[in-house]
């Protein structure tokens, strides 16, 4: 078969850019973990000296460091002064831990799949699931890091008013349910923001309910906030006025099943709120990074994880069409899209 030069240089370049963003996530991490970004924060241009003081770290790596850094953009090399400066839209990025956009935690999801290469491999080959609790504990860290800054971004301000007296609701008092909540931070959130509700987390994951009851502590929610080990079919239900699912319907093997026993525990006037990963309902419209990132995780997180449980395997890009359904299957008949962000979807349902 006749092979198109220009096709073959342009998968190349796209190959060769993906590796070295690879190896770039490597430095990402290290920058984060040894303080590099926060120490060149709002400093101005430094030299290679004066970041490697800053951060306590040895000059010759910085060095190395800043150049790779310079040469992914992200920070900004001055040849005539040879100095490197972090603007303040990359320390949103790369150095603010409370910025929305703040990104190098995520990095920790990648390496746990690297970690679990084998485990993915064998799965491939069975069939067989793997369990949320399976995975190397960089997991863990990498999502609940993650997606803490965006809640922390969007959940109070944005997210809950969209909903139909989201926020009039949550002001007055009620009781609220956070299943699948792993490490807790959506449901802390909610609670700080929101003295006089009450919250429950619900998850499968042991570690994960153990680390959500530290966070509660440490942010001082405790006494209105607790945290069981349950299955998102049999927690209690004790009438709950909203119930929320936070990028975990879809990881379930039973989603309706999950959807069915929310809509059981709801109180008369309740409603459930589920946060997904956006998506639109083709395959061919979800081809970009956002879809290529998630498609990737759901691989092998999400549809591993369902595979383990009863195994419908959703995928983490299922789409409003499809969400739907689950939800009209489970009883749910007043369904509608309450808000859409590049990486959310934003559903509200009613029975
Ligand atoms: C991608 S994580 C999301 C965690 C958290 N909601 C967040 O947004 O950071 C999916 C979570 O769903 C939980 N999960 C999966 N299947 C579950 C089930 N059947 N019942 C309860 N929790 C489940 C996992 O243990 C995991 O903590």
């Amino acid at each position: 078969m006749k092979v198109n030069e220009q096709k073959l240089n342009e998968i190349v370049e796209k190959a060769i850019s993906d590796l070295a963003a690879g190896y770039g996530g490597v430095m990402v991490a290290l920058g984060d973990k040894l303080g590099l970004y926060r120490a060149m924060a709002g400093q101005g241009p430094l030299s290679s000296t004066e970041v490697a003081k800053l951060a306590g770290c040895a000059e010759r790596y910085v060095r190395e460091w800043l150049n790779s850094q310079a040469a992914a953009g992200y920070v900004v090399y001055h040849p005539s002064s040879e100095t490197y400066e972090l603007t303040p839209e990359q320390a949103m990025v790369l150095a603010n831990e409370d910025s929305p956009l703040f990104l190098p935690p995520a990095w920790e999801v990648p390496a746990s799949m690297w970690f679990d290469e084998e485990k993915t491999i064998e799965a491939f080959r069975t069939g067989r699931g793997i369990g949320w609790d399976e995975h190397n504990p960089r997991l863990y860290r990498g999502v609940a890091a993650f997606y803490r800054n965006a809640y922390q971004g969007q959940l109070v301000s944005d997210w809950l008013p969209a909903l139909e007296n989201g926020t009039e609701k949550l002001n007055a008092g009620a009781k609220i349910a956070d299943v699948g909540c792993g490490h807790g931070h959506s449901t802390i959130i909610m609670a700080e923001a929101f003295p006089g509700s009450r919250f429950w987390g619900f998850d499968i994951h042991p570690d994960s309910i153990e680390a959500a009851r530290a966070n509660a502590k440490k942010r001082g929610v405790g006494d209105r906030v607790t945290f069981e080990v349950a299955d998102a079919k049999n927690y209690p239900a004790q009438g709950f006025d909203l119930i929320c699912f936070f990028d975990c319907l879809h990881d379930m093997g039973d989603p309706v099943g999950a959807a069915r026993h929310a809509r059981e525990a709801l109180s008369p006037n309740g409603s459930i709120m589920l946060v997904e990963p956006y998506a639109n309902d083709r395959v061919e419209d979800n081809l970009n990074s956002i879809g290529r990132l998630y498609y990737s995780a759901s691989t092998t997180l999400c549809c591993a994880h369902s595979l383990s449980e009863e195994g419908m395997a959703l995928g983490a890009q299922a789409g409003e069409k499809k969400l739907t359904k689950v939800l009209k299957e489970a009883g749910f008949w007043t369904i509608r899209a309450a808000k859409k962000t590049p990486f959310n979807l934003i559903v509200e349902a009613q029975p």
